[in-house]
């Protein structure tokens, strides 16, 4: 029997090429893995009754608490509600967690050094983190008409959920030597839900003194984060926010194909990139799959698979340094196939 059973979502548009690189690194890095392939997304909704998240891709993931998942897409203004957003929420998986760092040899989109070669913002690698609470804020879902020409969404923050994320933004900064949690907010404006969320951070706080908090409103985060992203540490923040402000990290280090990301609740975690199904490149071969292998590296270490996940990530880093392989996103001309091939190789 294989030591871990773990269900993979391969998802819309890149999921499925992304997915199967990431498959052949776990394979050759000798990690003993049964997958429970379960499908979600547009193709199943239509098959579905318009449900792209059916009930047996909830079973699966609860019996093996651990998935690994490829981007779902989401029909814009109309259609069915998120997969993605659905999944979080019904399996309580209330952190959002996506560590930012520089690979060597990529340079960020305003310097053309290399970073961690003086050239980057900050005067170094780029090195944050972005808890994002993932179960409730903008993301709700709740929204209406209330008469044609005049519609209303619903915020809903709540001192459990942002206590819950705060804690473990705190928790994270001190496990991972991280000497400061940034709070981001809108609390000027939003002075009821984002003060809400504001005042549990400081509650946080005060139970973690070694670690030192800055409170920041979302805007002034995004000019930091670009003027001096190390200053950060991890940052803590609502739904909205921190969807957004992921991106904005991702475009520091190189974009959308390298950030990873994971759901963490207390039954269940799902492994998944920061990126989209990118329609724009589906099917062409030419995706950037690094972003869902560090998703799995991620995963190794939830399964305290730590041995297995170091390689991977020197195999990564070694292919980054030699430039033995790059995808087009990044300026090379590899495939998928190829850079999947010359991380296996380097695995070897
Ligand atoms: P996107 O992230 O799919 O693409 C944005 C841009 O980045 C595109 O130009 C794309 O080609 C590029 N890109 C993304 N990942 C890449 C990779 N691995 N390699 C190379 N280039 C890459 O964002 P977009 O277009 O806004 O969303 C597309 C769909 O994905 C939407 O339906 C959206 O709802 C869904 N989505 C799903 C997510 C998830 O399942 N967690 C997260 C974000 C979006």
């Amino acid at each position: 029997m294989a030591k871990h059973t773990i269900t993979l979502i391969p998802g819309d548009g890149i999921g499925p090429e992304v997915c199967d690189s990431a498959r052949a690194v776990l394979a050759a890095a000798g990690v003993d893995i049964a997958w429970e392939v379960v499908e979600a997304g547009a193709d199943v909704a239509e098959k579905h009754g318009g449900n792209p998240l059916p009930a047996s891709v909830l079973d699966s993931v609860r019996r093996n608490k651990v998935a690994l998942k490829g981007p779902i897409g989401t029909p814009i203004g109309k259609g069915f509600k998120s997969a993605n957003v659905q999944l979080r929420q019904a399996l309580q998986m209330f952190a959002n967690l996506r560590p930012v760092k520089s690979l060597p040899g990529v340079s960020t989109p305003f310097t053309a050094a290399p970073v961690g070669k003086g050239g980057a913002p900050g005067g170094g690698a780029v090195d944050l983190v972005i808890v994002r609470e993932n179960t409730e804020g903008m993301y709700t879902g709740i929204e209406h008409t209330i008469i044609p020409g005049v519609t209303q969404a619903i915020k809903v923050v709540t001192a459990e959920a942002s206590t819950r994320i705060c804690e473990f933004a705190f928790e994270y900064a001190e496990k991972m030597g991280y000497p400061r949690v940034t709070v981001v907010h809108k609390a000027n404006i939003m002075k009821i839900t984002d003060g809400l969320f504001l005042e549990c951070g400081r509650a946080a706080a005060r139970r973690h003194p070694r670690l030192e908090m800055v409170e920041m409103i979302v805007d002034a985060c995004a000019m930091n984060m670009v003027r001096n992203p190390n200053r950060l540490g991890v940052i803590v923040t609502l739904n909205l926010y921190g969807d957004i402000l992921s991106d904005l990290a991702a475009g520091l280090v190189g974009g959308l194909g390298i950030v990873p990301g994971a759901n963490i609740g207390k039954d269940a975690a799902v492994f998944e990139a920061v990126h989209g199904s990118a329609p724009d490149i589906a099917g062409r071969g030419v995706a950037n799959p690094t972003a869902l292998i560090q998703s799995a590296v991620m995963m190794l270490d939830h399964l305290e698979e730590h041995e297995a996940a170091r390689r991977i990530e020197r195999a990564l880093r070694d292919v980054y340094e030699k430039g033995t392989a790059r995808t087009g996103d990044l300026g090379g001309k590899s495939t998928n196939k190829e850079f999947t091939d010359a991380i296996v190789a380097a695995l070897a």
